[in-house]
């Protein structure tokens, strides 16, 4: 069994960059399947969530070659239009495959996606919107069979879903007339998939606000694309350098998009300042609890920064309430953090976090993906070793975690036991 050794109480100390965003990348690679021509996408990071997307696209029959952070996909060659069982349940990001494969086949044939740690994780919006664009959907005994080209439609979410905006912008661009879609997500990574799709030749305007709208019908080419860097990596590296001290920059992050996650750590003591690319984060002494965190639909707080910030205000001096108003079960690192010495009550969407000097290094297993990193920003300011197994859910999506905590003067290492 794999586990990270973490050695806690040395403060974080220089500078790393900051990998491609996970959750720009995955619906990036299914929106290649729209494109006639090769789609060369730069910054993809060295992720199991990314390996899962290229076998899916090379089960679809694409051509797809990954050199370094680029990969490179030819989908001229694509002849399946079903993703199997075990592909789907490798994350729950294969329903994003749904709409770009019925976008260009007019049919797809996928199982239920898996991941659904975090609660049930419902794709009914994704169905409905596909159905409201005129797609027959049969979705009983645990699959799905669609078949009809979507038609350009109004759209209205009643929650603003991000994989459901992308799934329905994918299936819009090979719609014939226009699509738009009301109440969308406004998270940065549409926005990206709005940019490529833009560079494949598509009619896509509106993605970063509620109203996104797709002008479908036009016959897209291949293009080349930079994915946007992941701020919630960013979020963890800044929650660990708070929680352990010491001074970090983080480059190629866009601060704005990390405002409310930097608002939170100025409040609760740190030094945070940058400029358009760069974050630097300062920081002396026992945080101070904030005020409530509540997580929201972006701009509000990200609930996938949720887990590392209260690992970080674990160790603080004062109170601090987290709401969860996303997931019903995104508190699943709270159990371990008990086990380090933490002082956390749950009740339902609501943990209150009442800060203690000191925490303790422990045998730790993560629970979920930020989870997992949420133990690593907790043992790397508590007293002692923590050893961290469950590392399958941290690589979906941290492609070099203790690579970069070690450059910023961490002692963590990933063991055999
Ligand atoms: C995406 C992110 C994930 C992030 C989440 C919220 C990717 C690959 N993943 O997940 O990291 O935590 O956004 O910011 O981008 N819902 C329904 N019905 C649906 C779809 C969603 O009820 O058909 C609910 C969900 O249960 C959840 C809420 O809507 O309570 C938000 O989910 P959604 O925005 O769809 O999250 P994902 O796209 O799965």
């Amino acid at each position: 069994m794999r586990a990270l050794r973490i050695c806690g109480g040395r403060p974080l100390c220089g500078s790393v960059k900051v990998h491609g965003a996970k959750n720009s990348v995955l619906p990036i690679l299914a929106a290649a399947i729209l494109a006639s021509g090769v789609c060369v996408i730069h910054n993809c990071p060295d992720l199991t969530d990314v390996d899962a997307a290229v076998a899916i696209l090379r089960h679809l029959g694409c051509r797809v070659c990954r050199q370094g952070e680029t990969i490179t996909v030819d989908s001229s060659t694509l002849k399946r239009m079903d993703i199997p069982d075990g592909l789907m349940r490798e994350m729950r990001s294969s329903i994003i495959f749904l709409g770009a494969v019925l976008g260009r086949c007019g049919q797809a044939e996928l199982s239920f996606p898996g991941g659904c740690e975090l609660g049930p994780r419902p794709i009914d919006l994704h169905l409905s919107a596909l159905r409201a664009m005129g797609v027959e959907i049969d979705d009983t005994h645990g699959s799905i069979s669609c078949t009809g080209t979507p038609r350009g439609a109004e759209l209205s979410l009643s929650i603003p879903s991000v994989g459901a905006t992308e799934n329905a912008m994918l299936a819009a661009c090979c719609a014939r007339g226009v699509t738009t879609i009301s109440n969308a997500a406004r998270e940065p990574e549409i926005l990206d998939l709005q940019r490529f799709l833009r560079t494949l030749g598509a009619d896509v305007r509106g993605a970063g606000t509620s109203t996104v709208v797709i002008r479908g019908g036009r016959r897209l080419h291949g293009g080349e694309h930079r994915v946007i860097s992941d701020r919630i990596v960013a979020a963890t590296y800044l929650s660990a350098a708070a929680a352990a001290g010491g001074a970090v920059e983080l480059q190629g992050v866009e601060r704005r998009m990390l405002l409310p996650v930097l608002d939170t750590l100025r409040e609760a003591g740190c030094t945070v300042f940058g400029d358009e690319h760069t974050i630097f984060l300062r920081q002396r002494g026992l945080l101070q609890g904030v005020s409530p965190i509540r997580t929201a639909p972006y701009p509000g707080f990200p609930t996938d920064a949720q887990p590392m910030v209260m690992a970080a205000l674990c160790r603080s001096c004062g109170v601090t309430v987290f709401v969860e108003t996303i997931f019903e079960n995104r508190f699943r690192q709270v159990p371990e953090l008990l086990r380090m010495g933490a002082d956390i009550r749950v009740e339902g969407r609501v943990a209150v976090v009442c800060g203690v000097p000191r925490l303790h290094g422990a045998r730790l297993k993560a629970p979920d993906l930020r989870g997992g990193a949420a133990l690593a920003v907790a043992a790397l300011s508590s007293e002692g070793e923590s050893l961290l197994t469950g590392l399958h859910h941290v690589d979906r999506g941290y492609a070099r975690l203790e690579r970069d905590l070690c450059a910023l003067g961490a002692e963590i290492q990933r063991i055999t036991l």
